[in-house]
């Protein structure tokens, strides 16, 4: 319990796999990995991790058959409404990263409305990545760099690492010690680039949906098992 990460983040990945494997349909899967949201959510109060970061909705997602997409954006309004209940009753603090002004209006406004209802609540912080791409996230930050360089706010020595970060949606959050991916997928699909910089990475193949709090608490295990360097030599952090 001393080594507790403050912030995981998650790439929620296999959801249709899972339904094929079943011989359902992908959106299914999608369904039932609601459930699997709720675990990690679970676990991660339990443990009082104080921020979950979930990637629900890429902006390449916009690209699967619209189908998927109406169906995807039909379960997150509903999802959202759902459980606002008990976020409260948990404490549960919901806010969101990407461009939200893109999601269709039903989604935007049932977000909003929780993210305002849940914003005093003192236990984890669920972060929802939707319409996120962290390629975007970066670009903007460098344009709104570039402008303030311009207008001569800022000068060349003053763009740090610390300000760089308070330029994207993520400011004000600690880095995400682990990232975990479900699905067997080793890659990144545009989550965080900038954030994972020096994240201890998880991947198990375990489709979404079958990932439940024991996975996430094992996980964490592992974690705590990870010699975490930062370039430095091992004796060094004995001492
Ligand atoms: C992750 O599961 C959920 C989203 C991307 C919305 P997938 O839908 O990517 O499932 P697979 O990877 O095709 O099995
Ligand atoms: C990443 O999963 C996005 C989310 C989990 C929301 P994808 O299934 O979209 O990623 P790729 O396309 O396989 O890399
Ligand atoms: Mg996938």
């Amino acid at each position: 319990m001393n080594r507790i990460p403050q912030h995981v983040a998650v790439i929620m990945d296999g959801n249709g796999r899972w339904a094929k494997e079943k011989g359902q349909e992908r959106l299914f899967g999608h369904a039932m990995g609601v459930e699997s949201v709720r675990e990690a959510l679970t676990a991660a109060s339990e443990i009082k991790v104080k921020y979950l970061t979930l990637y629900a909705f890429s902006t390449e997602n916009w690209n699967r058959p619209k189908e998927e997409v109406d169906g995807l954006m039909d379960l997150l309004v509903q999802t959202i409404s759902n459980e606002i209940e008990s976020l409260n009753k948990n404490e549960v603090r919901l806010m969101s990263i990407g461009d939200a002004n893109a999601l269709p209006d039903r989604c935007r406004a049932e977000l909003k409305s929780a993210i305002e209802k849940t914003k005093e609540n003192k236990g984890t912080t669920l972060i929802l990545a939707l319409n996120y791409s962290s390629k975007s996230e970066i670009k903007t930050a460098i344009k709104q760099i570039a402008q303030r360089y311009k207008d001569g706010e800022i000068s060349l020595d003053e763009i740090t690492d610390d300000l760089v970060s308070s330029h994207l949606y993520t400011a004000g959050i600690p880095d995400p010690e682990l990232m975990i991916r479900t699905s067997g997928e080793i890659r990144i699909s545009n989550f965080l680039l900038w954030q994972l910089a020096y994240s201890e990475l998880h991947f198990t193949t375990k489709f979404w949906p079958d990932f439940k709090k024991e996975d996430f608490y094992q996980a964490i295990y592992e974690y705590q098992h990870r010699e975490r360097r930062f370039g430095k030599v091992s004796e060094q952090l004995q001492s």
